[in-house]
């Protein structure tokens, strides 16, 4: 399903029919697979032939979604893992030494952050981070022994755009891998490969599943790395279950139509939020307020479903402003159907000292809203009832 449109690819790229001539595809539901005689198996393992051998290596329901993922991201391989944090942790355990040293933007997934401060110093694996208006500073922190150099875009929650064309240069000039968590764009959305980067990450959790029913990662890009990231996975463990990716894959076929709503519905929600009085620091990439919407535009097709806020009387007002929440959801998640409002100091980074967590853009009050795909103009109805409750406290 080469240069097809991302539209076709996502729902034409499929597994190999069965005798059924089944039209969709079927769930396969096997941890192993049989091998023809004894020569066929010692074949198989000692990769002569590309073919299943068991569920922990591959698997045709997880061939089929990352085969997706790889045509819709630009990618030349990749490997599916049970959540996102597996593929953070797989792909970069498969990569790195001890001794090697990351160099990372601050503003990051809270676990991901708790990757790189608690568990990777216990394999004498270091970091150091630059500040979102600080990729001039990069190359400064940039030492013989740094392998990778990470970042996410948009950030969660501060919803801060990196320019990647800028990141994939310095990589390049530096010689380091480039990892892109791409979670927050999708595939629709942005392709981190076309400006340099060397792996795209994803949390499948999110808008990929886009119904909020189950987890899933996923690594894709250079052929050379996501060999490595395989055997190290093959024999560790992360791997995606057939279920899941299943559901994933299915999914796939609606994400660009999905995205479409999302984002459309989200871009009028920033800007009732932008314009309401009890409201402040509206962080929106497509918003022409956005610090960095020149960066967002180059490199995004629309500004994704994730706006982040501050309620303008402060943390009080901003409690009693969740609490009045009627239809929207209170949860961690994000990407879902459903509207979600999270509050990321008191949950996803509550783990994050309070100094961490300002230098990465999270103040108390910061509220960050998943935009659903209700009618947009009832997810507007109910911020505005719930912003009147929370100016009364
Ligand atoms: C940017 C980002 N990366 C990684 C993850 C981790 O994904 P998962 O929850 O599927 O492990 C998340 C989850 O919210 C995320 O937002």
């Amino acid at each position: 399903m080469n240069n097809t449109h991302i539209e076709t690819t996502a729902i034409r790229t499929q597994a190999e029919r069965t005798q059924n001539l089944e039209h969709s595809v079927p769930l396969y539901l096997t941890s192993s697979y049989v091998f023809e005689d004894s020569e066929d198996m010692r074949a198989s393992f000692a990769e002569e032939k590309e073919r299943n051998i068991y569920s922990r290596y591959s698997n045709p329901n997880t061939s089929e979604f990352i085969d997706k993922i790889v045509l819709m991201e630009k990618a030349e391989a990749g490997f599916a893992f049970a959540s996102g944090m597996a593929a953070v942790f797989s792909s970069l355990a498969a990569l790195l030494n001890s001794g090697d040293h990351i160099v990372a933007c601050k503003s990051l997934f809270g676990s991901t952050h708790g990757l790189f401060t608690q568990y990777f110093p216990k394999w004498k694996i270091s970091h150091s981070y630059f500040n979102i208006n600080e990729l001039d500073s990069i190359e400064n922190l940039i030492k013989p022994e740094t392998k990778i150099l990470f970042a996410e875009s948009p950030t969660n929650p501060g919803v801060d755009i990196l320019d990647l064309d800028k990141l994939g240069k310095i990589a390049k000039r530096h010689n380091l891998i480039l990892i892109i968590d791409n979670c927050f764009a999708t595939p629709y959305l942005q392709n981190p490969i076309v400006f340099g980067a060397d792996l795209v990450i994803h949390s499948a959790t999110k808008l990929i599943d886009g119904q909020g029913r189950v987890l899933g990662g996923v690594t894709v890009g250079r052929a050379d790395l996501i060999r490595e990231i395989y055997l190290f996975s093959r024999n560790t463990g992360p791997s995606m279950s057939p279920f899941n990716a299943w559901v994933l894959s299915k999914s796939l076929e609606t994400l660009p139509v999905r995205l479409e709503k999302h984002c459309e519905n989200a871009l009028k929600v920033a800007k009732f939020l932008e314009k309401h009085d009890a409201i402040t620091n509206v962080k929106y990439p497509f918003l022409k307020s956005h610090p960095q919407y020149k960066i967002a535009k180059k490199q995004m097709k629309l500004g994704g479903n994730v706006i982040a806020f501050e309620i303008k009387k402060g943390i009080d007002a901003g409690r009693k402003f969740i609490d009045s929440i009627k239809l929207c959801s209170i949860s961690a998640n994000l990407g879902d159907t459903r509207s979600i409002l999270t509050h990321p100091a008191s949950t996803t980074h509550s783990k994050l000292s309070k100094l961490d967590r300002l230098e990465s853009g999270i103040t108390d009050g910061l509220i960050r809203i998943s935009v659903g795909l209700e009618h947009v103009d009832d997810i507007i109805k109910d911020l505005d009832q719930a912003i009147a409750e929370g100016e009364n406290v």
